[in-house]
């Protein structure tokens, strides 16, 4: 449903409305940022949709579906690309990469960094680098060096201020790192046990350090960069999936029929409101969870046991022949107020359930308000004593650290 007044007609008054938006979410935060929203006409870069649709500040604009009907490229909502650009901190005169195409953000880039600036845009696929130059050239921008590659792979025109990847990544290739200078960043949508951050990293040496991380979910990177999770059906059929996102993953191979085991429930007393977000709960769990993964439940299924606490994508822990989950239940109506627990199943059910409800109370206690943990980035490689303590993911390139204050 549009958010914008029906009054708004031209695309300056759409552009403006947009902003407003973005401003009153706390999206924006800084009047450049605004600026550049409000020049850039993101209509030419979405013919396909209205002028309305085309200002719509939380709608993404699919361009292209694979063969499955999976979105693989769009013109991001305009949300998440002021929220990605507030993080980059992109300034007059610098030097961008941008992986991953649409010419909206390329576009938005080359206003921020001005005349004095460079701005270099990387796609791996045709349709979209021969769309985002058009597009670009046809809005006054075709100072922007559309480029057609892979861009896990090193590119001409750096080193980079600033790289800007919109596309969701799993790890964290050489050419990135090696292709900025000193004291730059890199801003991506980063997936870490199966859970997307949008992370700011600053340069350091051979290290990357988190500076600012949120919420966010992007399409996938093809190519060199690309990574599948890991999928068990522990019902044999789609209904429920288990994913794991990481190359240390747990041993599944006992856990065929382990749904079809009585339940054990756990509750911990601690609540949340409706609206209110808890994804740092997620990434806790992520944290401190051995043989932490995902599990879904298909929105068809009329399972009632199966209950985990969002069917999309819910922290789960699996060992050896059993499994529990994070579960949610309403405790009040009004105003609507939910418990977490967790649901357990198998021989080790009461275990496995009791491992997540402590976490919870792990979270609420220490980790729920605050700033949220720094994420660095070492060379892969790197001992484990030169590691600070706390969890590790092991990525192809690099071995990443997560430090909860
Ligand atoms: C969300 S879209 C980019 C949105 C765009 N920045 C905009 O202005 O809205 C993600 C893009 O990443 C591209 N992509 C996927 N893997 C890539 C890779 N390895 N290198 C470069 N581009 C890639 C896809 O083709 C897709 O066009």
């Amino acid at each position: 449903m549009s958010t914008l007044p029906k009054t708004a007609e031209t695309d300056e008054q759409l552009r403006s409305a947009m902003v407003d938006a973005l401003r009153a979410d706390g999206t924006i935060r800084t009047d450049r940022v605004a600026d550049a929203l409000l020049v850039v006409p993101r209509h030419v870069f979405a013919p396909e949709v209205s002028l309305t649709e085309a200002y719509e500040p939380v709608r993404a604009l699919v361009t292209k579906r694979d063969g499955h009907g999976l979105a693989v490229s769009s013109v991001s909502a305009a949300q998440i690309q002021a929220l990605m650009l507030e993080q980059a901190d992109v300034q007059p005169g610098m030097r961008v990469e941008e992986i991953g195409s649409g010419g909206y953000n390329a576009a938005l880039l080359a206003e921020l960094v001005g005349p004095e600036g460079e701005v270099t845009t990387v796609d791996i696929d045709p349709f979209v680098t021969d769309r985002a130059a058009r597009f670009l050239y046809e809005a006054g921008y075709s100072r922007v060096k559309v480029v057609l590659a892979d861009g896990s792979e090193p590119v001409d025109g750096g080193p980079f201020d600033r790289v800007v990847v919109t596309v969701g990544a799993w790890d964290l290739p050489p050419a990135w790192t090696d292709g900025l200078a000193e004291g730059g960043t890199i801003t991506v949508p980063l997936r870490m046990r199966g859970l997307t951050r949008s992370i700011s990293f600053r340069r350091d040496g051979d290290r990357l350090v988190s500076v600012s991380a949120e919420v966010c979910g992007f399409v996938r990177m093809q190519g060199t960069g690309a990574h599948d999770e890991h999928l068990v059906l522990p019902r044999g059929t789609k209904e429920v999936g288990l994913r794991f996102d990481e190359l240390d993953r747990p041993d599944t191979s006992r856990l065929a029929g382990v749904l079809e085991t009585p339940r054990a429930e756990r509750w911990t007393q601690v609540t949340v409101g409706n609206q209110e977000p808890f994804d740092s709960l997620y990434l806790w769990l992520a944290c401190s969870l051995p043989g932490f993964g995902l599990i879904s439940v298909d929105p068809e299924s009329d399972t009632r046991t199966v209950a985990p606490a969002n069917r999309m994508a819910c922290p789960l822990v699996v060992d050896g022949d059993s499994l529990a989950y994070l579960a949610l239940r309403k405790i009040s109506n009004g105003p609507a107020t939910f418990e977490f627990g967790a649901h357990g199943f198998g021989p080790d059910r009461g275990r496995l359930a009791d491992l997540i409800a402590e976490q919870v109370g792990v979270w609420t206690r220490e980790h729920r308000t605050g700033s949220g943990p720094t994420f660095t980035a070492h060379p892969a490689g790197t001992p484990d004593d030169q590691l600070p303590d706390g969890p590790v993911i092991d990525k192809r390139h690099v071995r990443l650290t997560i430090s909860w204050p």
